[in-house]
């Protein structure tokens, strides 16, 4: 009985509400767009389009759409115009909705969604290609005045795993507006393409927009996926090293100048690193630096290797890489030494050739020739046994050991001379 109560008393509720909520609704309500359609404008590049509801009361109310992109990836923006143009990979379909907003008034409620969806291109699975890296290079042109630099695309890939062998893999990519095709391809040991090389591709070096980069195939035994991914030049781009290192001794200062890499990034735009190598301690030193110049104090005599390389600034674009390391350039000299040292090389040489000295007389007999044994008196026993051993061979080796009898006070010298 009491929730009979209740639910008549929410339907009555329900009753009286309905009609005021509706009231204000049938008055100012928003009607969705119509005619929502998409098309690849472009290579992952999507052109949404649609059309205010001819349906829709007049209002002096400004109007605007609310999109919401569902697939591959969530995002969602507000616009005033009817069509948007949208970059995203679309190997995987992409799918979006649309609603009518107010613009500026939040007393309006929203219209109901519409929604459209690419279907995915079709492909059968792992016959697309896997670990696709892409990275660009800016080189000098002999052209200063009009275009004095140029940008290299380099990518590679990975032969899809259930790809036949027969399978042609085709990469194309789209900056800005431009889309080409490559054309300098490398093979893996089927003739299946795995790498493309555009020497000079049309992506303007500073740019901030996407590099989209599609690689399509065909076999004749199965439909190839395509792939889609987009990359920012930025988190791509191999810098060049710095250029002209010089480093130079005077006294304990070392100083060590470049000049910017190959780049078209003016000067301000690049931090560098500098690291120099002592040869003789065999220890690195490393210094941050934002000028094309670096001095520092050397007290070691030694010879020193000393390389630079560049980053783009953070303020003139998003952290990228560094470049590779410039050409060592060896500075200092292992010589000359101080007094110090030459007196302790002097002394090690002396020690060192006394010493091979006193080996290769002990060797040569040196010993014996030059400090003849005095002759002193015997026991009877060691002359027989000398004698013995001398009619038993004969030879020289008998010799030897009568010798090395005598010698034995000279291994005591070298002993005492040695410790
Ligand atoms: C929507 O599309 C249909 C068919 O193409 C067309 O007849 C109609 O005029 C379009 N509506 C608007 C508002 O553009
Ligand atoms: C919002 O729109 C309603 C209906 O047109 C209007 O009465 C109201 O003044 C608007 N509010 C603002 C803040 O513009
Ligand atoms: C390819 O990429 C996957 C994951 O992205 C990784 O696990 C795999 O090691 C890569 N293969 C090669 C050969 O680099
Ligand atoms: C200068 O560029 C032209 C074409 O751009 C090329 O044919 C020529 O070899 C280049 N010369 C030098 C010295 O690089
Ligand atoms: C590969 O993609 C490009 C660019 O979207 C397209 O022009 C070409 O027809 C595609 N080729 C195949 C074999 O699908
Ligand atoms: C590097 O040095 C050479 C010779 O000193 C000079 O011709 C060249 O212009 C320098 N490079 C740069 C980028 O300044
Ligand atoms: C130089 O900067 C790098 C990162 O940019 C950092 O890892 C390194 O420690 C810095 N070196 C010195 C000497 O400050």
């Amino acid at each position: 009985m009491i929730i009979m109560a209740c639910v008549l008393l929410i339907l009555l509720g329900g009753a009286v509400i309905l009609p005021a909520d509706l009231l204000p609704d049938k008055t100012f309500s928003l009607l969705p767009p119509v005619n929502f359609t998409m098309k690849e404008a472009g290579l992952a590049q999507v052109l949404l389009r649609w059309e205010p509801n001819p349906d829709q009361e007049q209002m002096n109310v400004k109007l605007g759409y609310h999109v919401k992109i569902n697939a591959p990836q969530e995002d969602e923006f507000e616009t005033r115009s009817t069509e948007s143009k949208h970059v995203s990979i679309l190997h995987q379909g992409f799918s979006a909705s649309v609603r009518t907003i107010p613009w500026h008034n939040h007393t309006l409620r929203a219209s109901s969604w519409v929604s459209a969806e690419l279907k995915a291109p079709p492909g059968s699975p792992g016959t697309s290609i896997v670990n696709l890296t892409c990275t660009t290079n800016t080189v000098a042109t002999n052209c200063t005045h009009l275009q004095p630099y140029q940008v290299s695309l380099h990518c590679t890939w990975l032969v899809g795993k259930d790809a036949p062998e027969d399978t042609q893999y085709f990469l194309y990519y789209r900056y800005g507006s431009q889309t080409e095709e490559c054309q300098e391809y490398s093979q893996d040991t089927l003739k299946r393409k795995n790498a493309c090389w555009f020497p000079r591709a049309f992506i303007h070096s500073k740019g901030r927009d996407w590099l989209a980069v599609r690689v399509n195939g065909s076999s004749k035994h199965t439909a190839i996926k395509p792939f889609d991914q987009l990359f920012a030049l930025h988190a791509i781009d191999q810098v060049n090293p710095p250029v002209n290192v010089t480093a130079r001794i005077e006294g304990t200062r070392l100083s060590i100048r470049w000049e910017k890499p190959v780049s078209a990034f003016p000067a301000h735009c690049f931090d560098y690193e500098v690291k120099i190598y002592n040869t003789r301690k065999g220890a690195f030193q490393t210094a941050n630096m934002t000028t094309s110049e670096f001095t520092s104090t050397v007290r070691d005599i030694s010879k020193y290797s000393v390389q630079v390389r560049a980053a783009v600034r953070s303020v003139c674009r998003a952290a990228g890489l560094w470049s590779k390391w410039s050409q060592p350039i060896d500075v200092g000299n292992d010589e000359p030494k101080p007094w110090t040292e030459w007196f302790l090389v002097v002394l090690m040489t002396t020690v060192c050739i006394v010493f091979i000295l006193s080996l290769v007389c002990r060797r040569c007999h040196l010993w014996t020739k030059l400090f003849p044994p005095v002759p002193a008196p015997k026991s009877n026993i060691k002359d027989f046994v000398v004698t013995v051993n001398y009619e038993k061979s004969g030879s020289g080796e008998t010799e030897i050991e009568v010798i090395s009898y005598v010698e034995e006070p000279e291994l005591e010298v070298l002993e005492d001379f040695v410790f």
